[in-house]
């Protein structure tokens, strides 16, 4: 079995866009594969994440379209929806075709539509989001994915005592990162009382706890490693996915803090690296809101559980402290256009261990890793990526 390299990687700006979602795409697609430096007619396969097309663009045959919109007509072509983490799914599928021999070389993407410019507002779009809550238990209580994420933070402060102020210190660390990463939606510094002067939104998360809703795409072009010198593009090993679900009602859960289905995919892909939670240089979470960061940061085994919020209050997770999180802003400064976003963490892993992240840069990073869930953590993906031996 050959491994599977990433040889290109690109994305749009992150925020608010008037183009029609395969516009969107394709300039996310065309940067990839331009950096790649591989023909359209090479690529035999597209693997594609897009969770809400079908409710937020009335698209729900987007693989196909995109593929033929971008030129690549005839080849394989699926669509993956697993709320926030379709397009690491979609990336998981893409890198075991290769790894078995199936496809050489295949485009993965996402793309999704989320602002106002799709005619839909804060209030459809929450709903719209919220379809990713169980649908008997969760939706007709009116929870939506604030709420979801307030409730588990809220179970992590009463048994850690971690603090309102140490979930804003989340934000700032953030925002802080994402204001070197020009493709942001909020690329700008924030403060620990900016935070936390903010509305409330679900208690404890202020508007700036949240993410925004944003439109955008991001690719990423996946080889075999035996083809790698053929493409102009610096290789990146993919040496372990795991991915991993838990039961949807919050209620059904082993545990609200310690998030399972993150745990037992990070394990996975640990052991298909061969590597432990202490041989990473370097983490893009899913930051959806400012307690997902610190629960992610915990079940990776990054620190110790109930220390996340603590450690990120004491500056360990700055791009120059000890174990640099989310270096390019995260969903909470870069943004959080669904389908896109895992991707865009793969796009960032890429950035960093070719060395190419400018300001934001790692340095001597070697080892990353993309934890991306989907709805309250139902799926999470752990993708481990090596600089090349
Ligand atoms: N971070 C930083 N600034 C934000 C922001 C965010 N997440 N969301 C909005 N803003 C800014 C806007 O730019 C605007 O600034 P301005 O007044 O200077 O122009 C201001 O805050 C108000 O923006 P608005 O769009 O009216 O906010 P809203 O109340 O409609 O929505 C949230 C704000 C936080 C409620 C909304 O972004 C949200 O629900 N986010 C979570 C999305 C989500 O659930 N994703 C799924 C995760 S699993």
């Amino acid at each position: 079995m050959s491994r599977a390299v990433v040889v290109g990687a690109g994305m749009t700006d992150f925020g608010p866009h008037d183009q029609p979602i395969e516009e969107l795409f394709a300039d996310a697609a065309f940067a990839s594969i331009d950096d790649a430096g591989v023909s359209l007619g090479e690529i035999d396969a597209f693997y594609f994440g897009n969770a809400l097309g079908g409710q937020a663009e009335s698209d729900t045959h987007l693989a196909p379209k995109l593929a033929t919109h971008i030129g690549l007509q005839g080849i394989p072509c699926q669509r993956f929806e697993d709320a926030c983490a379709t397009s690491s799914n979609a990336f998981k599928h893409a890198v075991q075709a290769v790894e078995a021999g199936i496809h050489d070389v295949a485009l993965v993407g996402g793309a999704e539509r989320c602002t106002p410019e799709t005619g839909l507002g804060t209030g459809e779009m929450t709903k719209i989001f919220a379809s990713a809550a169980h649908r008997q238990y969760e939706q007709p209580a009116g929870l939506t994915f604030p709420g979801v994420f307030a409730l588990l933070t809220k179970r992590h402060m009463h048994e850690y005592g971690t603090t309102e102020a140490q979930l804003a210190e989340v934000a700032v660390k953030n925002h802080h990162h994402g204001q070197f990463n020009p493709h942001a939606h909020f690329g700008k510094d924030t403060t620990v009382e900016a935070v936390l002067d903010s509305p409330i939104v679900a208690d404890p998360f202020h508007l700036m706890d949240c993410c925004p809703f944003s439109d955008g795409a991001s690719a990423v072009v996946v080889v075999s490693s035996d083809l790698a010198d053929n493409f102009a593009g610096e290789p990146v090993d993919v040496t372990g996915v795991g991915h991993r679900t838990d039961a949807i009602p919050l209620a059904d859960k082993t545990s609200l803090s310690a998030t399972q289905s993150a745990r037992n995919a990070a394990q996975e892909a640990y052991e298909q690296a061969g590597i432990r939670a202490e041989n990473v240089d370097f983490a893009e979470v899913h930051d959806c809101f400012t307690g997902a960061e610190v629960l992610a940061i915990e079940a990776l085994g990054l620190f110790e559980d109930g220390s996340g919020g603590a450690a990120t209050a004491e500056g360990r997770t700055y791009i120059d402290g000890e174990l640099p999180v989310n270096p390019s802003g995260g969903l909470k400064s870069k943004g959080h256009p669904i389908g896109a976003t895992g991707t865009a963490q793969i796009v960032e892993l890429t950035k960093q261990l070719r060395g190419t992240a400018d300001e934001r840069q790692v340095e001597g990073a070697k080892t990353g890793i993309a934890h991306n869930l989907g709805g309250d953590a139902g799926t999470t993906v752990v993708t481990v990526m090596e600089e090349r031996a």
